[in-house]
């Protein structure tokens, strides 16, 4: 099977009034993990349903390895999907699932059953096409949803929230199951999911979401290390927010005036002095010592064992603050009050705009 790329050239999609995607262009190479990372309703099954061929763009063109795809239906694109609902046959043996798309396209018994076998194998499911659907567990059905998926051979796999039925453990167990089966097939897979531990574990590249737009476009340690919008700041991983006006400006160094005094951090983007800004530092970013760049005096309200790291709650001028450090002897004896600093390369400094949660 061979990937093919996916291109969006300013794909809008409304749905009688109210805009679902705004003019949207997005690159996503021939074999590449893609992820599409946002809250729910911010239009990312919207957006597979564009490249799948369900719905047509209400502007913009869809292109699969260079061809546009307008007028195409799903069935004339090299496209497969899985929705999150796998909706395997449940009477139908797991090779009859496997090999059911075969049929239509006019491949004989013997020959559907042999491939239908194959896949089973590529998924890691060797020996179980005699089984009924309901005689396996929740990963191993997802896995042969994924192998029905490409009996057809797609270039593209489009995967909506497949794994949101699964319980954590296995949810957890079938990130690497994914990941390790997109690189046997070597096809694209574009991944769709709110939880950011998926898309962060297993992507290339991750495209983050929100109302109808996307914010960012990135590696995933890109995403987490340098978001470039307050909300992918705040969507993905816990951030420390401090609003503030800045004061001065000197390369991409930011001087903010905040509720716990002045603090440099390095500017996100065009910032005027006098513009209400947003500070944002990392809970593991934050010393409980005095000695980076930017402190603060605060007071400890509660402390939660997470295992191997530990989370603090503190509290300054009103605001809360979170520090999560490692689990060890200096994350025991925490006094009541304590000077918490950061450096100024751990805080970026972002004009105000909206958050994750509000
Ligand atoms: N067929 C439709 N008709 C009208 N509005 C629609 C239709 N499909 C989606 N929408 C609207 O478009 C927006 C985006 O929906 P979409 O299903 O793409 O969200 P999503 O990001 O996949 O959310 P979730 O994570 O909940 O699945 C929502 O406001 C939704 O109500
Ligand atoms: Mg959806």
């Amino acid at each position: 099977m061979r990937g093919k790329d996916v291109r969006l050239d300013q794909v809008a999609i409304r749905f009688g009034g109210s805009t679902a995607v705004h003019p949207t262009s997005l690159a996503i190479e021939a074999g590449e993990f893609f992820s599409i990372l946002g809250p729910s309703g911010c239009g990312k099954t919207t957006i597979l349903r564009a490249i799948s061929g369900f719905i047509e763009p209400s502007e913009g063109r869809v292109l699969l390895g260079g061809e546009d795809m307008a007028g195409k239906g799903p069935n004339e694109r090299p496209t497969a999907l899985i929705f999150q609902n796998l909706a395997l046959f449940p009477l139908m043996s797991v090779a009859e699932n496997v090999a059911f798309g075969l049929e239509a396209r006019g491949v004989g018994r013997r020959e559907r059953l042999a491939r239908a076998e194959e896949l089973l194998d590529l998924v890691a499911l060797g020996g179980f096409g005699g089984k009924k659907p309901a005689d396996l567990s929740g990963g191993q059905r997802q896995r042969v949803a994924i192998a029905r998926a490409l009996a057809v051979e797609p270039s593209v796999l489009l995967l909506d929230e497949p794994l949101s039925a699964l319980d954590l453990k296995l949810r957890q167990h079938m990130r690497t199951e994914l990941r390790a089966i997109q690189k046997r097939v070597g096809i694209t897979f574009i991944y769709i999911t709110h939880d950011q531990g998926e898309a962060l574990a297993m992507s290339d590249r991750v495209a983050v979401m929100s109302r109808g737009r996307i914010e960012q476009v990135a590696a995933a340690d890109t995403i987490y290390a340098d978001p470039a919008t307050p909300f992918v700041s705040t969507f993905v991983g816990e951030q420390n927010v401090l609003p503030g006006t800045l004061v001065s400006l000197a390369k991409d160094e930011a001087t903010v005036d905040t509720p716990v005094g002045r603090v440099t951090g390095r500017a996100k983007g065009d910032l005027a002095p006098g513009a209400a800004v947003l500070v944002m530092v990392r809970p593991e970013r934050m010393a409980l010592d005095g000695r980076r760049e930017n402190s603060l005096t605060a007071r400890l309200t509660a402390r939660h064992l997470e295992g191997a790291s530990v989370n603090l709650d503190f509290e300054a001028k009103g605001r809360r603050f979170l520090v999560v450090m490692p689990n060890g002897p200096a994350a025991r004896d925490i006094p009541d009050e304590v000077t918490l600093s950061f450096g100024r390369t751990d805080a970026l400094v972002y004009a105000e705009g909206p958050l994750a949660n509000g």
